[in-house]
């Protein structure tokens, strides 16, 4: 053999060695069987059919999800966003299906593997793998703080507007939170600085390295009961534990005890209620509560009694007076509210902004941060 038949040799040799290493590594990631796969996806919300996501819109005409709403609403929506039907991509070109709930082709298309970068309803832009990528894009929220600021431009900030209404992001945004400052979704109050996406350890940094995309819920730990949580937080050995953990060791909301960060959170949030009935009371001149059971959620606080009772739960008892002022705290309260996980996804990040949103209000409410803890 000469000197060049030797080394095509070694080069095949060296193509078919890489060509085996690539196959096999490829197998280890298929490791999971396809009928594992489907049977956790057919169990998971995203595959739920009959759910209020998927059959909103089934009793309009024409019964189709518009074009707004269509990207994470509809299945085939979702693949004409990223542009797997062939349509342009970063926009839904026609309105989507009905009953038409997330399924393998939303994440499994080559244009959504290759989706590598997220806009958030703020217009800010985060790149990403493509696997939280998907995730991200419809779990980003659907309006910002900033859009308080184009509704109220011009107001004066104590001056109650007649016909408003509260204003929210929306539901389950848990990337807007998870990215905090960095996707700005929330009211951010000027001159205050704000985190960032929260990096918790480099093993639970993403979105898809706690959830399994397919069951939804966190993963677990190949050939192991332990919780994928309980590494690192030894109190952890499943769901029921994922809200007692403490590591911060901070009582923020001042109540005297130190408690785990999601119970520290709920307190706060106590607080900015109650400072949004006082300041309601001194300025507006009525009384101001939630009841998330009802829609619209905010409503007239009649006795001031601080409990929206079934009396005052209905929907002609909405609350459409807000100021400026109220509509951008009550913003970051609907955007803690609305994403139960927030303590998990970036605790530091809702608790400056129930801070600060207290804070605004306090000069007219008299509930004032003494004893509160901003992170
Ligand atoms: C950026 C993605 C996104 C967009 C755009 C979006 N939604 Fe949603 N929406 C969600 C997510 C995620 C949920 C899941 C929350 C849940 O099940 O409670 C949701 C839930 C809902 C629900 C069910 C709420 C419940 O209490 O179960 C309704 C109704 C809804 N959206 C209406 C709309 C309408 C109307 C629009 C258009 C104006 C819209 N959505 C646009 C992401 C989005
Ligand atoms: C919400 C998005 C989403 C949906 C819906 C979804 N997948 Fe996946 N799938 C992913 C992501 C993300 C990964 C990468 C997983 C990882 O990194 O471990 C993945 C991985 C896979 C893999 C590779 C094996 C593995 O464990 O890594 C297969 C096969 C697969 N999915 C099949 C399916 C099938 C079949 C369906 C429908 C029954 C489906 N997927 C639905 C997001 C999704
Ligand atoms: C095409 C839009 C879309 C994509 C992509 C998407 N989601 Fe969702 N997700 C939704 C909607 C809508 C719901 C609410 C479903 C329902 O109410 O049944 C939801 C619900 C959830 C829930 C709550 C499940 C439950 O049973 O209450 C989790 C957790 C979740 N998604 C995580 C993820 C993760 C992780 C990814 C990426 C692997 C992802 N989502 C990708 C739209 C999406
Ligand atoms: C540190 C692990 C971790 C990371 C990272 C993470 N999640 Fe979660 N997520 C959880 C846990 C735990 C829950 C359930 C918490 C509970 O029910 O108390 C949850 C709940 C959710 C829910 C349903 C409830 C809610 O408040 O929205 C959605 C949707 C969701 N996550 C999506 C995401 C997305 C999208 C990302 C990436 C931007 C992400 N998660 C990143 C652990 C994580
Ligand atoms: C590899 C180690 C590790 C794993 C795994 C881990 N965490 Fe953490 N966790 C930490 C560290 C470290 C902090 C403190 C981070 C910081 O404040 O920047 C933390 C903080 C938290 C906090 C905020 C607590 C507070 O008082 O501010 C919560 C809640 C939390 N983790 C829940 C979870 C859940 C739920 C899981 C499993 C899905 C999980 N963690 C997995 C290391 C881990």
């Amino acid at each position: 053999m000469n000197q060049r038949n030797f080394v095509i040799v070694l080069v095949i040799i060296a193509a078919l060695l890489a060509g085996w290493m690539f196959y096999t590594s490829q197998q280890a990631v298929q490791a999971e069987p396809i009928e594992s796969i489907s049977s956790k996806y057919w169990s998971s919300g995203h595959a739920d059919a009959e759910s209020e996501a998927f059959t909103h819109w089934n009793e309009d005409d024409p019964a189709e999800v518009p074009v707004f709403c269509a990207k994470c609403h509809s299945n085939s929506a979702f693949a004409d966003f990223v542009g797997a039907d062939g349509s342009e991509a970063g926009r839904v070109n026609a309105p989507g299906k009905i009953n038409d709930p997330i399924s393998c082709t939303a994440c499994h298309s080559d244009a959504a593997h290759a989706l590598d970068a997220v806009t958030f309803p703020s217009g800010n832009e985060i790149t990403a793998t493509g696997k939280n990528s998907v995730c991200m894009t419809c779990h980003s929220g659907l309006s910002a703080g900033t859009s308080v600021d184009t509704t109220v431009e011009g107001l004066d900030e104590d001056a109650p507007i007649e016909g408003s209404s509260l204003m929210g992001p929306h539901y389950y945004h848990a990337a807007a939170v998870h990215q905090g400052a960095d996707a700005a979704v929330a009211y951010q109050y000027e001159g205050k600085t704000y985190v960032g996406a929260f990096k918790h350890a480099n093993t639970v940094d993403s979105c898809t390295k706690c959830h399994d995309p397919h069951s939804l819920h966190t993963r677990d730990i190949p050939e192991s009961d332990a919780s994928l949580c309980s590494t690192c937080h030894s109190n952890v050995s499943g769901w029921a534990d994922y809200r007692s953990v403490n590591m911060s060791n901070i009582d923020y909301d001042g109540d005297g005890t130190v408690e785990p960060v999601f119970d520290e959170i709920e307190g706060m949030k106590v607080i900015l209620e109650e400072a949004l009935n006082k300041y309601s009371q001194a300025v507006v001149g009525v009384g101001f509560g939630f009841d998330f059971d009802n829609y619209p959620y905010a409503f007239i606080d009649g006795n001031t009694d601080g409990e929206i009772d079934e009396s005052e739960a209905i929907f002609p008892n909405q609350y459409n007076t807000f100021t400026p002022r109220m509509l951008k705290a009550a913003f970051n309260f609907m955007f803690v509210q609305k994403e139960p996980a927030a303590y998990v996804h970036n605790p530091d990040y809702v608790l400056q902004l129930l801070f600060d949103s207290i804070e605004d209000l306090g000069a007219q409410s008299g509930v004032t941060t003494a004893g509160l803890t901003r992170p």
